[in-house]
């Protein structure tokens, strides 16, 4: 299939191939989708480790998604190359709390040589076709109508037409479900999904890795999804056999240390590596203080 493929004009593109050409490899991405569920903090931490991981991604964020997009981050999208960068930049290089990242110039410098856009309303892009190599498809976050049309084959945009394609071509599709509670009708829609294939990989956090804040809690999503995708990360801390060493390898309150995405941390709020009483004294959990018995690990 051939035709318009992305928001850039000719000289853009022209650019992005002679980037990949000078990379001497074929650019075989990886398609995100965004649909209009909330959750675009998940969507931007994936973005953010398939960059990190130096990989090359196919974007589509459908209508529905501009109104998350807009109403999670206050960033109105658009899908021309004038526009795109931009808010792709602002999104990727904003923390959840709206605080920009430190790591904010090394996302916006990779965005052009590895992220192309496409419109959801553009059926004639290249991941319409399965002739358009690419490594698989992320759907995150995945509404309950995505998950429908993925499900029924309905196409009804480029969206649900790049994972039809990706299930039809045997490629790896993760779909990541934000939705609570469940219809019976979309619990039957992600069977069938799984059936068809497709990895469901709800956005369910654990708690198991230490996380002291919500953006952690979003990473851990983002990088158990890449683990689905089989994408190294480091997103988040893996268990280690050991109960509470997630807690106990907390810094303590008042000092620094970097996040994954190197972000500068100050610890000492409320809640954190123990409880505050009433006097505002640190007080370690039980757990903390003696020896911490190796017993299972948790499910996922
Ligand atoms: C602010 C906002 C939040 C929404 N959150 C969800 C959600 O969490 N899950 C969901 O399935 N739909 C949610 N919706 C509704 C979807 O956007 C709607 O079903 C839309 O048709 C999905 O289209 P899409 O699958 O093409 O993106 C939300 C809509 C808005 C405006």
């Amino acid at each position: 299939m051939t035709g318009p493929r992305d928001g850039r004009d000719d000289a853009q593109r022209d650019a992005v191939e002679r980037d990949d050409a000078a990379a001497g490899a074929r650019r075989v991405p990886w398609i995100v989708g965004v649909s209009g569920a909330s959750g675009t903090p998940y969507a931007a931490s994936v973005l953010r480790g398939l960059l990190a991981a130096d990989l090359p991604v196919d974007l589509v964020l459908s209508r529905a998604a501009r109104l998350t997009l807009l109403d999670e981050t206050g960033i109105a999208w658009r899908d021309g190359a004038g526009a795109w960068p931009a808010a792709l930049a602002g999104w990727l290089g904003t923390s959840l709390a709206g605080v920009a990242r430190p790591d904010r110039g090394t996302v916006t410098g990779q965005l052009d040589r590895l992220v192309r856009v496409h419109g959801a309303e553009n059926l004639a892009a290249q991941p319409s076709s399965g002739s358009y190599p690419t490594r698989g498809m992320i759907v995150v976050p995945a509404s309950t109508a995505s998950i429908a049309g993925i499900a029924l084959g309905l196409s009804k945009d480029l969206l649900q037409r790049a994972a039809d394609v990706t299930l039809k071509e045997g490629r790896r599709l993760v779909v990541v479900p934000r939705e609570m509670p469940f219809t019976g009708a979309t619990l039957r829609h992600l069977l069938a999904l799984h059936d068809a294939g497709a990895v469901v990989a709800a956005a369910s956090p654990g708690f198991y890795a230490g996380a002291a804040d919500a953006q952690a809690l979003v990473d851990f999503v983002a990088g158990r999804v890449l683990d689905a995708a089989g994408v190294p990360n480091s997103l988040f801390r893996r268990w280690v056999g050991e109960l509470g060493a997630a807690r106990t390898d907390r810094p303590r309150p008042g000092t620094v240390d970097d996040t994954p995405h190197g972000e500068r941390r100050i610890h000492g709020g409320r809640g954190e590596n123990g409880e505050h009483g009433q006097n505002g004294e640190h007080r370690q959990n039980d757990a903390n203080a003696g020896t911490v018995p190796r017993l299972g690990g948790p499910g996922d």
